[in-house]
């Protein structure tokens, strides 16, 4: 797919594109390949066996399920024994802290500018083992996790950091590769939540240093399943959770829960293939291009109406941002400002909290119905994006 991906055409490989609907609720879940669904399609009518057998069909579907650890391991690139796929990211965080290993008094942080899935696992964590949070946040307008933010938390104490790569709600890529150096000068580790991230760039773990990651397929184009790294070093400092008779190795061993579903796990090479395969940098580079020509166009019409609040950062500019816009209006309620442009047009916006509640509640200072968030990808084009504003001009009148 590599030198021949092609922005104007990705979306052919998109049967659900060629409905009358105009997809801008992608932060919520992607649309699927047609690979994917073939692929999956082709498994249940051929390969549906339980897995480890020796017989014919057993061997193919062992080898299909194999490459799928593979691929996914490859294109993040980790080690398959560094992987994990499961069915959530929440679901891996959840399993993954069951796992650390900490001592009473020791001290985590925690950012508010999160998705609570890389809230949630973490608290119960604290409360379990009787360690201290500390609440690391940016406040409006910057709203940027930087290491200078985040270094008046950091004490000997500090054992462990948790913050997201790209919030759900303001699009502002974080950057971890620092972050990840401040961490570990403090000798914590760090886990990253990537899920807002994976859609839109290239994800290496090893150049972002980080020790633990997680996104999940069903936003990058595939079915509903999730991955989440954890360096060999990290997995140190965990305590391995399988049948007392099973291997303890790689991470699969230790925190697999046998809860990574066959059909999903073996079409990860199909994704990947889309994304480039071994060379994802090129398509990437486009990908990121044309996101920021999306952007620009809804960014612009929003930053000119003084009525309108864009949260976040307000710039087009991809190595800032990806095409998660969410914004409030002046006097209007979000949640019915999003049903009136589902009466007058096919635009399918989203509003709400999205989960990201501690951001919305207590960095943002919104209400009940919090943003309205238009959530673009690849796929989605200029003309879709111009449409948008023509509505929000016409619904502002
Ligand atoms: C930033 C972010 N993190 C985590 C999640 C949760 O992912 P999952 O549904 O795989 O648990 C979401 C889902 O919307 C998200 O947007």
């Amino acid at each position: 797919m590599t030198d021949s991906f092609n922005i104007t055409t990705a979306r052919e490989n998109f049967p659900a594109l060629k409905q009358d609907q105009v997809y801008l609720d992608n932060a919520g879940g992607s649309q699927v390949l047609q690979s994917v669904i073939t692929s999956i399609t082709d498994y249940f009518s051929n390969n549906n066996v339980q897995l480890g057998a020796s017989y014919k069909i057993g061997q193919i579907s062992n080898t299909k399920y194999n490459d799928g650890y593979k691929a996914a391991a490859q294109y993040i690139n980790a080690n398959p024994g560094e992987i994990v796929l499961g069915s959530s990211t929440t679901q891996l965080f959840v399993n993954l802290a069951q796992t650390l290993k900490f001592s009473e008094g020791d001290e985590i942080v925690l950012s508010k500018m999160e998705h609570e899935t890389n809230v949630k696992a973490w608290h119960h964590m604290a409360e379990r083992l009787k360690l201290i949070i500390k609440w690391w946040e940016s406040p409006k307008p910057e709203l940027k996790l930087t290491p200078e933010n985040l270094k008046p938390l950091l004490s000997p104490k500090t054992k462990f950091v948790a913050c997201t790569h790209v919030s759900n709600i303001i699009g502002t890529i974080h950057d971890v590769a620092s972050i990840a150096k401040t961490v570990h000068e403090a000798g914590a580790l760090f886990c990253v939540d990537g899920v807002s991230y994976a859609p839109h760039r290239q994800v290496d773990v090893k150049a972002f240093g980080v020790d633990f990651y997680a996104f999940s397929w069903y936003k990058v184009y595939g079915p509903h399943i999730s991955v989440l790294y954890a360096s060999t070093e990290a997995q140190k400092h965990m305590r391995p959770m399988p049948h007392y008779f099973n291997p303890t190795t790689t991470l699969e061993d230790k925190i697999g829960f046998a809860g990574s579903n066959y059909e999903a796990t073996q079409c990860i090479p199909r994704i990947v293939e889309y994304l480039g395969g071994t060379n994802p940098k090129p398509v990437f580079e486009a990908i990121s291009e044309h996101e920021g020509k999306l952007s620009k166009i809804l960014l612009d019409f929003l930053n000119s109406r003084d009525d309108i609040t864009v949260h976040g950062n307000t710039s087009a500019d991809s190595n800032e941002r990806v095409p998660t816009i969410s914004f409030t209006i002046e006097g209007r309620n979000s949640k019915e400002f999003v049903q009136e442009v589902d009466k007058v047009s096919n635009i399918g916006l989203r509003w709400g909290h999205f989960y990201s509640k501690r951001l919305c509640d207590e960095v943002l200072g919104l209400g009940p119905e919090a943003v309205i968030r238009a959530s673009a990808v690849h796929y989605n084009t200029e003309e879709e994006m111009r449409a948008l504003v023509e509505v929000l001009k016409k619904l502002l009148s």
